[in-house]
């Protein structure tokens, strides 16, 4: 089963970085087994999304707005990124319901206009430490799931990916275990297949995920790929994390 890495840059990279970086990654190698995403930030989504043409590397958005067009002052519609190249949008990120006040009801408008664009989504969930700590998790995410995805088909899922990323593992170094990401994420399945009739949601592990620990969280059954942060801004260390995926 092929596995799906995703680069999140957050805000890293200007256009001129973005391109060389794209330079150095296709050099190594162009075509995937596995679905390979580059998220970078909007000022990087054309130049890169042009260096990549025959390549098998899709580009995708971190944000959008849910309007496709409209007096809203510095923010980027989902049109914009479809028409700037990107197949794909992380929404939901934990960054942007921490520092921008994201409410699960806006997350799922803006799914409804990415969608309504064509862009496939990568939705993230999680719970934060606090609420590890309490063993509460299932509840927090389940609940994040009901609240955002309460107006979305069933027939619009299958252009959803969930990335379930911890938000003490995210940017810190401590990864959960690999059988702790395989249990979040068939949970995550279970949920999905039992409520929504839905039994092929693909699901990915965030949080930390490096070189050095992604072969043991791809050779869990659950576990579908994984959303990459601060290791994807490094080609040598990113092009490993798809090998492992790719070896498997
Ligand atoms: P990290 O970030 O890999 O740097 O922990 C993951 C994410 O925020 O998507």
């Amino acid at each position: 089963m092929s596995k799906i890495i995703a680069a999140n840059f957050k805000m890293n990279q200007t256009p001129s970085e973005t391109i060389k970086y794209a330079s150095e990654f296709l050099n190594k190698k162009q075509n995937f087994k596995s679905k390979v995403i580059f998220c970078p930030p909007f000022t990087s989504i054309y130049c890169m999304a042009e260096k990549l043409k025959g390549s098998t590397a899709k580009i995708g958005g971190q944000n959008c707005h849910f309007k496709n067009s409209g007096a809203f002052t510095g923010e980027i519609s989902p049109k914009m990124l479809k028409n700037s190249g990107a197949d794909y949008v992380i929404l939901g990120h934990s960054e942007r319901k921490t520092y921008f006040d994201e409410s699960n009801e806006l997350i799922g408008e803006k799914i409804k206009a990415a969608l309504a664009n064509n862009l496939h989504i990568i939705f993230c969930v999680g719970e934060n430490e606090n609420e590890r700590m309490q063993n509460i998790q299932n509840s927090v995410i389940i609940n994040q799931i009901k609240n955002t995805l309460k107006n979305i088909e069933k027939n619009e899922l299958k252009n959803i990916i969930i990335a379930y990323e911890p938000i003490w593992a995210i940017g810190t170094g401590k990864a959960i275990s690999p059988e702790q990401a395989e249990e979040m994420c068939k949970m995550i399945k279970d949920f999905i297949n039992k409520n929504y009739n839905h039994g092929q949601i693909k699901v990915l592990y965030g949080g930390s995920v490096k070189s050095g620990n992604a072969k043991d969280l791809f050779k869990m059954p659950n576990i579908d790929g994984a959303l990459v942060g601060g290791a994807s801004l490094d080609v040598e260390e990113f092009m490993k994390i798809i090998n492992a995926a790719e070896n498997i």
